[in-house]
């Protein structure tokens, strides 16, 4: 694909696999599964393309309201990607960061995540950022304890907190793996909001909405939206070839 103007960054709220397993006909967690297998060639793609940050929404921290079936299925999913996709992640030269406290899931998970995080840690390719018992307002409080603390503890004055000092200290701040902010956001399945996926990072992202379910979103419907952000005008608030 011939882009010049490519996101640098690229945000997925993959939606739709509970529709997709109901049109279907089959249990919600095969949804899941079929959405698994779109997330693995929209990650390879990103990669062959040269994005160079890409963060998919995994699992929101409002997701917990669902069926324990429902939130097993989709953790021993994590393990079932882990084992198949390691390998070509590593041929890929992707990288894995996980915004989001994930110590709260189960064990073998937990355990999987760390197994991939290790093999690719010195990978400098795609860094593929997996949001994870993610919560944009969740990360914003994490973020302003980190900062109290530090007031708390006489190193820093209030007055003298920035919107920096904020950024810094959520997931994709420096303090973590220092992620710049998201570029454009992809949401599937026809809703129009942003369900609490990188609220801080999102001020001023470009936004692509498409019915089309999660399971079903190709590398055609990914390089057509990814050429359409090229062609946009973004004025960051200012307006374009005007100097003060
Ligand atoms: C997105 O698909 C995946 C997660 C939220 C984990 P959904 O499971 O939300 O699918 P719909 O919205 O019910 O179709
Ligand atoms: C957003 O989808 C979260 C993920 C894709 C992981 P939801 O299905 O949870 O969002 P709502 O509930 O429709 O807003
Ligand atoms: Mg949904």
């Amino acid at each position: 694909m011939e882009n010049t103007n490519l996101p640098t960054h690229v945000g997925i709220i993959m939606d739709g696999n509970g529709r997709w397993a109901k049109a279907h006909g089959v249990p919600r967690v095969m949804g899941h599964n079929a959405g698994m297998q779109a997330m693995k060639k929209i990650v390879i793609a990103s990669s062959e393309m040269g994005i160079k940050y890409l963060t998919v929404y995994a699992f929101s921290t409002e997701n917990w309201k669902r069926s324990t079936e429902e939130v097993s299925g989709i953790f021993n999913l994590i393990v079932k990607y882990v084992n198949s996709e390691l390998e070509e992640l590593d041929a890929n030269n992707v990288h894995i960061n996980i915004f989001g406290d994930y110590s709260m899931l189960p064990k073998a998970s937990v355990d999987a995540i760390d197994k991939m995080i290790g093999r690719l840690e010195n990978n400098d390719g795609l860094i593929f950022n997996i949001a994870l018992n993610y919560g944009g307002r969740d990360e914003v409080a994490r973020s302003v304890r980190e900062i109290a603390a530090q007031v708390a503890a006489g190193e820093k004055a209030p007055e003298d907190i920035t919107e920096e000092d904020i950024s810094e200290h959520l997931w994709s701040g420096s303090a973590h793996f220092n992620v710049p902010d998201v570029d454009l956001i992809i949401r599937t399945a026809g809703d129009f909001r942003i369900s609490n996926f990188l609220l801080w990072q999102s001020a001023y992202s470009e936004l692509a909405f498409t019915n089309t379910l999660w399971p079903d979103f190709s590398e055609e419907e990914y390089t057509s939206i990814l050429e359409n952000f090229g062609s946009r005008e973004r004025r960051f608030g200012g307006r374009i070839g005007e100097d003060k």
